[in-house]
């Protein structure tokens, strides 16, 4: 074809693409999820608990996966005792690939294949750099990052073999925008996004129809946040830290609704948009005057 007539399809095509994209912004239809599989890890924390509630209140079959079964053994308790079953719980090391292979088997054996994998665990630290020792630095990688390619080499082959399914990776707004005292959970979680913006292509190659959800919540009141505290500060001036029900809630209807990126609340899109609009200097100085991060436990704030 003639690169003139290309360069007129691209137009159409991205104009095309605008115009559902805006449409999108007022109505996109929700998939029903009731009576398939999904693998949620964290599943015994703070918001994997709410996700595996919002799962199982669609009828969606949960293995909750946890490197503290009891955690999980309690949310299915909890939860069996309002009347939901088709949770099943395992104990699972996602930074060990043969755990992550042997409880997979198991798992299928009680649940079937997968359709939905959530890559919810995740840990934080929060100190300086130069604090940070050599073991803390390789674990929040190996938790938050390299785990998801032993679950993702796990349930995608399967997915994309049934031509059906779903990915959805728990970034955070840390993934999105640089934090003080949060080098290495910040790199490890724009690892994360860049990882979903990478499969998501891998799997348009192939011609399939997987989809990919990476997900950015802002502070989430969790054991995670709560676990910093002795040694610093987590703090925001104007915005409310969020609840782990609403955070969940949030999370499960943009993967219903086949969102690439779910940012929770959704306002933190905007704002991440026009901070990268600012410039550098601006942009620090906005970030000095909201006063959102981590913060040492004598800073004297505003
Ligand atoms: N809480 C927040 O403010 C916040 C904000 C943005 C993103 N997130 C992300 O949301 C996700 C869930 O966080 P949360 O707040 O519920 O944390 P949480 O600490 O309450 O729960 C995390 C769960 O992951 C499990 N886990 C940790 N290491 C594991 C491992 N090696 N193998 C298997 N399980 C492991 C823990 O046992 C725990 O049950 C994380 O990825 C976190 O980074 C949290």
């Amino acid at each position: 074809m003639h690169i003139v007539a290309e360069v007129l399809i691209l137009i159409l095509m991205i104009f095309f693409f605008y115009i559902q994209a805006f449409i999108g912004l007022f109505y996109k239809p929700k998939k029903d999820l009731s009576g398939r599989t999904a693998v949620l890890t964290g599943g015994g924390g703070g918001i994997g608990r709410f996700i595996c509630r919002e799962l199982v209140q669609r009828r969606v079959k949960v293995a909750l996966w946890d490197v503290n079964k009891a955690a999980a053994d309690k949310v299915k308790e909890e939860l069996q005792g309002k009347g939901f079953s088709n949770i099943y719980t395992y104990q699972c090391d996602i930074t060990k690939k043969e755990d992550v292979q042997r409880v997979a088997v198991e798992t299928r054996k009680d649940l079937g294949e997968i359709n939905f994998l959530f890559n919810n665990a995740g840990i934080l630290i929060a100190k300086d750099i130069l604090d940070l020792s050599e073991a803390e630095i390789r674990r929040t990688f190996e938790v938050n990052t390299i785990s998801h390619f032993w679950t993702i080499q796990e349930f995608l082959p399967s997915m994309l073999e049934k031509n059906y399914g779903h990915i959805v990776n728990t970034a955070s707004m840390a993934g999105k925008v640089g934090v003080a005292w949060l080098t290495d959970y910040c790199a490890s979680k724009f690892g994360v996004v860049g990882l979903s913006e990478a499969l998501r292509l891998d799997i348009m190659r192939r011609g399939k129809d997987v989809k990919v959800t990476a997900v950015c919540p802002f502070f989430v009141n969790t054991p995670l946040v709560a676990n910093v505290t002795p040694h610093c500060k987590p703090y925001s001036r104007f915005d409310k830290f969020l609840e782990p029900d609403d955070c969940a809630r949030q999370l499960v209807e943009g993967m219903e609704r086949n969102d690439q990126t779910v940012y929770i609340p959704s306002k933190m899109f905007p704002a991440t948009i026009s901070s990268m609009l600012l410039p550098r200097k601006a942009g620090y100085t906005v970030n000095e005057f909201a006063q959102s991060g981590f913060f040492p436990k004598d800073y004297k704030f505003h």
